[in-house]
């Protein structure tokens, strides 16, 4: 069985702290960082820009992913990659012109995400998987951590799953929102290969290499 991914989501760190708690979760195995950008227009929440992922870059070595959720990601792309991100996914909602901005990302020589809102069908991406590295399919509406995982994308995961699987490439499929100890176990079983956890991870009650144990424990169910 292969392994699932972590991928702890900066965004329930402790800001005051941020390079240490990065450093403690490299230190526990994760895999990549993600870091969750927001403009208060694409989701109603506002969280950080390209300087924060400048400073991460000089504290880890891991992969930084970059979550845009913001509007006219093709106007960012560029600052992103030039901080130091290592993947750049763009919401296929928010995009004017999806290919042209995954094409500026290759072009940047970065690995390129194309993520899904919970009401997005799986069927607007048949035509572009090819071109993408990474599927993230959202488990909570984006803006905010901390909220509940919704099962109904249970089924949409599957279907992701298939759709990677008629490719032919190694294409990971990526699931972020409410993933805990609880959900972690049917997101795998249906396909989830890398797991975005923020408050599972970063609020632990006992700090967040037992949370990452946790979750790793929970995945092989
Ligand atoms: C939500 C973000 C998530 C968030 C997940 O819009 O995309 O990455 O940090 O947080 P939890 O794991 O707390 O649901
Ligand atoms: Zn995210």
């Amino acid at each position: 069985m292969i392994e699932v991914k972590l991928a702890p989501s900066i965004l329930a760190a402790d800001f005051a702290q941020l390079g240490n708690q990065v450093r403690e979760a490299e230190a526990a195995g994760a895999d990549r960082i993600h870091v969750d950008v927001m403009d208060g227009h694409f989701v109603p929440n506002i969280s950080m820009g390209p300087v924060v992922v400048e400073a991460l870059r000089r504290v880890t070595k891991l992969p930084l992913e970059v979550h845009l959720m913001i509007a006219e990601p093709e106007r960012y792309v560029e600052a992103f990659a030039k901080a130091g991100a290592d993947t750049i996914q763009v919401h296929v909602e928010a995009a004017l012109d999806f290919r042209q901005t995954v094409r500026r990302i290759r072009h940047l020589g970065k690995k390129v995400g194309v993520v899904l809102k919970p009401g997005t069908s799986p069927v607007v991406i048949s035509d572009i998987l090819a071109e993408v590295d990474i599927v993230l399919v959202m488990t909570v509406e984006p803006g905010f951590g901390g909220q509940a995982f919704m099962p109904s994308m249970l089924e949409k995961i599957r279907q992701v799953r298939q759709l990677i699987d008629t490719t032919r490439k190694e294409i990971e499929l990526e699931v972020d929102g409410g993933i805990d100890v609880h959900s972690t176990a049917q997101v795998v079983a249906a396909g989830g290969g890398v797991l975005v956890a923020g408050s599972s991870i970063f609020h632990a009650p006992g700090g967040i290499a037992k949370g990452m144990d946790a979750l790793r424990a929970a995945s092989k169910g």
